[in-house]
């Protein structure tokens, strides 16, 4: 999938030259970046030196691996962009962010209630069966009050390009990350600042809440997530202490993008492969040997309880290029989104990717049903097979083993699968891919099809990060990043897939920006007789559930005034959704990287 996001540490790199003396990050800035950033003059876009300096390393690393300037680093070493990446900002990797000193709150948190009580909107899907609903109990938001909304405090990540962790509301505390690195608990009424803790990677996947049982033999609550590399993280929800790290997946390339899921005292955490897809087109690499995962993590200790790829065999020698480099497969099935838990049946639901290389699998595109307590594969529904793409591959590729024989459309699974329930109460699990096509899977019937329905043209560029069900439709906005007029928004009812409504995109909020465009790939919220979209062209719409007329919409496209004094703005809105509780509703803008314009703030909405 051609997204940019988050950090590439690899630990075997560095260990691997640890003997060869390290870079020296001035000589590869000078060598590598210089003639754009040392001195840029009017008619060049690039930031000055001094304004690089603001970003975090692990932001510049990411923007190196998979970001705007994956190109211009494309001829470093993994070793040599992390020396030029702590040489431009000013500071090593694992450095916290200077936390502003305004926007601190004036007295501690009271402690932590239990996440299962109260309103809360908790991990990736605000409940473990991600249908990204709320119910006005625990949202206090209704259809009549949402042209009320007003923004009530805007938070400013600092070092970065780009928002794209969704904010998780637990216990009148809102803990949001960063691709900085850093993960904030801030008060959810205000946006002040409790804490701050700092990963050793960037950071793009939510966060989960769930209690873990202390030392002392009591219990405590902690915030779960995983960063850039592929380390998932328990930090206490009070103190903002680490509680455990663990790494979740050994390839040096592996990237999480898709949030852990807590469930019952485990965490489940899902992997992706992202730094291998975006590098594996190099002639030089010998692609390719990820293979996404599920990891079952013990919440108090981080142990792994289970482990399952998404692809049962093991990447095999595929023989040697004519310049003399190994391929490997088969690889791929990265899962980019949070598992979805389905307590009554036992079982956890993931969605995969595109395989990176051949032979192609019968697990990748596809939904997968594991049993929760072991991990064993109980079904596989893969409706579009043949989609083994890599980046920097050509269409066709006969003679190079390193490279699909035949490219695949790249239509990943991208959104978590949504456990609904029809109107005969049976459960149902829907999904939309990035080919265009959302599913109705049986969770009865190992995943047979019950319906399926074509939302629009698809597009490999860009995510549909997830869709949103209520208790009789369910809404899907519209990516179509590559098409001639991206965006749009759908309904169809959950028993059939018969269209409802149908929405073609509104008129864009962002002129004649470089990059504007109207895709709403990004994740759907739905409360009582609204669906929520924050679209590419940085506005966030209100949809009336039942007909699909915008009653509300919010330009995201301007600085904002923040209460940690950070300088934001908003743009592009991509990757995470709403999150609504308690009569508020927070949402990021800003997507900066291949796909999108950037933007670094959190929005806060209260009606007024
Ligand atoms: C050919 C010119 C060019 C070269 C070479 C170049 N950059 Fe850039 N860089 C840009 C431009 C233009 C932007 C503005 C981003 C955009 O809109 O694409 C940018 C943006 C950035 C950003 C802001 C974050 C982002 O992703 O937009 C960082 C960080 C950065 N460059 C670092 C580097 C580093 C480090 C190197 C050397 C390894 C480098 N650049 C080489 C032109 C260049």
């Amino acid at each position: 999938m051609r997204l940019a996001t988050t950090t590439v540490l690899t630990l075997c790199a560095s260990s691997a030259f640890a003997q060869a003396p390290a870079p020296d990050g001035a000589a590869v800035f000078q060598k590598t970046c210089a003639t754009c950033h040392a001195q840029p003059g009017p008619e060049n876009r690039a930031p000055t030196r001094e304004s690089l300096a603001l970003f975090a390393p692990e932001s510049i690393l990411t923007s190196l691996t998979t970001g705007n300037m994956y190109r211009q680093a494309q001829d470093l070493s993994d070793v040599e962009k992390r020396a030029v990446a702590e040489f431009v900002a000013g500071r090593k990797f694992g450095t916290p962010t200077p936390l502003p000193t305004v926007g601190r709150c004036s007295s501690t948190a009271p402690p932590m209630t239990d996440p299962g009580k109260g309103a809360n909107w908790n991990g990736w899907g605000g409940t473990v069966t991600n249908t990204r609903f709320v119910p006005a109990d625990k949202g206090g938001l209704t259809a009549p009050l949402v042209p009320r909304l007003k923004l009530k405090w805007a938070f400013g990540f600092p070092g970065v390009t780009a928002a794209r962790s969704q904010p998780a509301v637990v216990g009148g505390r809102l803990f949001v990350a960063s691709e900085s690195g850093d993960v904030f608990s801030l008060d959810a009424k205000t946006g002040c600042t409790y804490w701050a803790f700092h990963a050793q990677s960037g950071i793009r996947t939510a966060v989960s809440v769930g209690q873990y049982k202390t030392a002392g033999g009591g219990s405590s609550y902690a915030i779960y997530f995983t960063d850039g590399a592929a380390t998932a993280y328990a930090v206490d929800a009070n103190s903002g202490k680490q509680v455990w790290a663990r790494k979740a997946d050994d390839h040096p390339l592996a990237r999480a993008t898709g949030s852990p899921t807590y469930f019952n005292g485990r965490v489940y955490v899902p992997m992706a492969g992202l730094n291998e897809e975006a590098q594996g087109g190099r002639p030089t690499y010998e692609c390719c040997t990820f293979r996404g995962s599920v990891t079952a993590l013990d919440a108090t200790t981080g142990a792994v309880v289970w482990k399952t790829y998404t692809i049962a065999e093991e990447p095999k020698k595929r023989g040697v290029t004519k310049e003399g480099v190994q391929a490997w497969g088969p690889s791929g099935g990265g899962i980019w989104s949070a598992p979805t838990i389905d307590a009554r049946r036992r079982a956890l639901y993931i969605s995969t990717g595109n395989g990176y290389s051949d032979p192609q699998q019968p697990t990748t595109d596809a939904v997968m049903a594991m049993d929760l307590d072991t991990g064993k594969v109980k079904w596989v529904a893969q409706p579009a097979p043949n989609d083994v793409w890599m980046m920097g591959c050509k269409p066709e590729n006969p003679d190079n083993p390193r490279c699909p024989a035949k490219q695949g459309p790249d239509h990943d699974f991208s959104a978590s699968p949504m456990l609904a329930r029809r109107t005969n109460g049976r459960d149902i699990v829907i999904i939309q891919s990035k080919s265009g096509m959302a599913y109705g899977f049986d969770p009865d019937k190992n995943g047979e099809l019950i319906w399926q329905y074509r939302t629009s043209a698809g597009s490999g560029l860009g995510g549909q990060w997830g869709g949103a069900v209520d208790d009789k439709l369910a809404y899907f906005g519209v990516n179509g990043t590559l098409s001639q007029t991206p965006g749009g928004m759908r309904a169809v009812k959950i028993d059939t897939g018969e269209e409802v409504w149908s929405k073609a995109p509104a008129d864009k909020l962002c002129g004649a920006a470089r990059g504007c465009n109207g895709a709403q790939g990004g994740a759907l919220t739905a409360i009582p007789g609204i669906v929520f979209s924050g679209s590419g062209d940085g506005g966030l719409r209100a949809y009336a559930s039942d007909d699909g007329t915008i009653v509300w919409q919010f330009d995201t496209n301007r600085e904002f005034q923040t209460v940690n004094g950070v300088k934001a703005s908003g743009a592009t809105m991509d990757g995470p959704g709403a999150a609504v509780v308690d009569g508020m509703l927070y949402i990021n803008s800003g997507y900066g990287g291949i796909v999108g314009r950037p933007g670094n703030v959190l929005l806060a909405f209260g009606v007024e």
